[in-house]
């Protein structure tokens, strides 16, 4: 007889073989740090699981990684223990609210990327076997891009720029865009303005950095969404609870839940069935080759 334990972990493993799937991998990024990066990302990765989409958000942000902190969770490894200790990257796979999936960034290497080749190699096929089993797979980036970390941007099937409305913040996700674009010409922008007084702002800001970036890059920027300035996010942060789960009906969270439903429903719209499953790691490993 089976334990219910061995049942349960027999079923999980064939729910991962049945169901490979489209994973889009999404690097969130800004030029200027405390623009509201980690926060988006985990309320945008709930609001997309209760939507039934399998998420996993890896915390890039090596040494200042805090999705684990913002969920008051603490986790048992990370990232750059995987690493140390060449573990299994199910290993490092911590488990938060609403079956979303998260890897801790921790600490102790200055800097991840600065990796030798098989080290990177290794994270490469650990990737590779559990990317398949999400939907999403988000990367919260540090502010700004080291040349290693770049490689993950550049790699992913989409960007999302996350700047506020502030002159010095709008700048630096200008310089940010550049920066990617003049490596990656061909990789989506989606440009979440957030913190913003009201959406008449938002609009302007938006307006303002699609006219810079189709007259400076020749590119056109999608627009994700705007979420307003909301107390409750700070209070939320303060009880470790992420903000849309804090207060479900509070500005930012309607925001974020409109924003994940149309992000959703645009993609069901276009119908992309002929992209690679694997596009990420095909790339990921050429641009290694090239460096
Ligand atoms: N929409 C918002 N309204 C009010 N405060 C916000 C909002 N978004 C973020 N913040 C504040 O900004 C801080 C930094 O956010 P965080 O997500 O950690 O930024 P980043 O990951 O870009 O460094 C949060 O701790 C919170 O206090
Ligand atoms: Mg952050």
């Amino acid at each position: 007889m089976m334990s219910h334990d061995q049942a349960s972990n027999l079923r999980k493993r064939m729910n991962r073989l049945t169901t490979t799937r489209q994973t889009k991998t999404i690097a969130v990024v800004s030029g200027k740090g405390g623009v509201g990066k980690s926060n988006f990302t985990l309320n945008f990765a709930l609001s997309l699981a209760g939507q039934g989409k399998a998420v996993l958000i890896v915390d890039l942000d090596i040494g200042m990684g805090n999705i684990d902190i913002l969920l008051g969770l603490q986790a048992n490894t990370t990232i750059v223990e995987m690493f140390d200790k060449q573990l299994p990257i199910h290993d490092i796979i911590e488990h938060g609210p609403h079956s979303i999936n998260y890897i801790a960034a921790g600490s102790g290497l200055s800097d991840l990327f600065s990796l030798d080749e098989a080290k990177f190699n290794y994270f490469i096929d650990q990737f590779e076997t559990v990317s398949s089993e999400y939907d999403y797979v988000f990367f919260d980036m540090g502010a700004g891009a080291s040349d290693e970390s770049l490689l993950f941007i550049l790699a992913a099937d989409e960007c999302i720029v996350v700047t506020t409305p502030e002159p010095t913040a709008m700048m630096d996700a200008y310089g940010m865009m550049k920066h990617i674009h003049q490596r990656n010409a061909s990789l989506p922008f989606y440009l979440l303005v957030n913190r913003v007084e009201n959406a008449k702002e938002g609009q302007q800001i938006i307006q303002r950095l699609q006219k810079v970036s189709e007259r400076f890059l020749a590119k056109t920027l999608h627009v994700l969404g705007m979420i307003p300035f909301d107390k409750k996010v700070s209070r939320a942060v303060i009880k470790q609870i992420p903000f849309s789960m804090f207060d479900t009906r509070s500005p930012a969270t309607r925001a974020i839940n409109q924003i994940a439903m149309k992000y959703v429903s645009n993609q069901t719209d276009k119908n992309d069935n002929d992209k690679s499953p694997s596009s990420f790691i095909t790339k990921l490993k050429r641009l290694l080759k090239e460096r």
